[in-house]
């Protein structure tokens, strides 16, 4: 069975180009298509890419005073209108209430092996510059499902790399990310043959 994506997205969109990139390649074993591309950020790298693949794309930024769930309520009304089956938060950097009709179909990619360097205010290169600071020698990433706490739901896949002795934050951040572009459409694969 095909199956239907919305991507959300805060940023640059690599996974964003990566996933629309494989979904529009017969010979790349990915049976989905991207429906929708949510940004609660307006002007961002993510949204060219949504273009360049002539994607739907909307741009629902927080309102004053909005809580999570009404938030929510509003993003999710939009991923239904577009008969997405399955969430992939791909560099979304806001807190997501989830409806119980999409829970345990929201999936997050984080950039180090949770449960260490997760949680509210770790993410992108911060989680880098932690691991470097902490003296690590290994680091990777995690693809999970996403529940009502940052960075905590069942994880699905997990990916390593080595942290080398010369690594900048932005090294490191390029390896993991190598790892991260095979990470995450395995795990929606795997997610979906469950
Ligand atoms: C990715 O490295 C992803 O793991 C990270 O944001 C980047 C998005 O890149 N996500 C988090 O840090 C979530 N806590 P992209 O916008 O180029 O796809």
């Amino acid at each position: 069975m095909s199956h239907r994506l919305a991507v959300l997205v805060s940023g640059t969109g690599r996974h964003l180009e990566n996933l629309a990139s494989l979904a529009a390649d017969p010979a790349a074993d990915f049976d989905a298509e991207v429906g929708v591309v949510i940004s609660n950020r307006p002007g961002v790298g993510a949204l060219h890419h949504a273009a360049r693949f002539d994607l739907r794309a909307e741009v629902l930024e927080g309102a004053e005073g909005e809580t999570d769930e009404e938030y929510g309520r509003r993003v999710f009304d939009v991923i239904r209108d577009a008969g997405a089956d399955t969430v992939v938060l791909a560099g979304f950097l806001k807190k997501l209430w989830i409806p119980d009709d999409f829970a345990g179909r929201v999936i997050n990619i984080h950039p180090s092996l949770l449960p260490a360097f997760g949680g509210k205010g770790c993410y992108g290169m911060r989680v880098h510059r932690a691991v470097l600071e902490r003296g690590c020698q290994v680091s990777g990433c995690t693809v999970h499902l996403v529940d009502e706490v940052y960075d905590n739901g069942p994880i699905l896949l997990q990916r390593w790399c080595p942290v080398e002795a010369t690594d900048s934050a932005s090294d490191l951040a390029a390896r993991v990310f190598d790892e991260e572009l095979i990470a995450l459409p395995e795990a929606l694969r795997r997610f979906w043959s469950r």
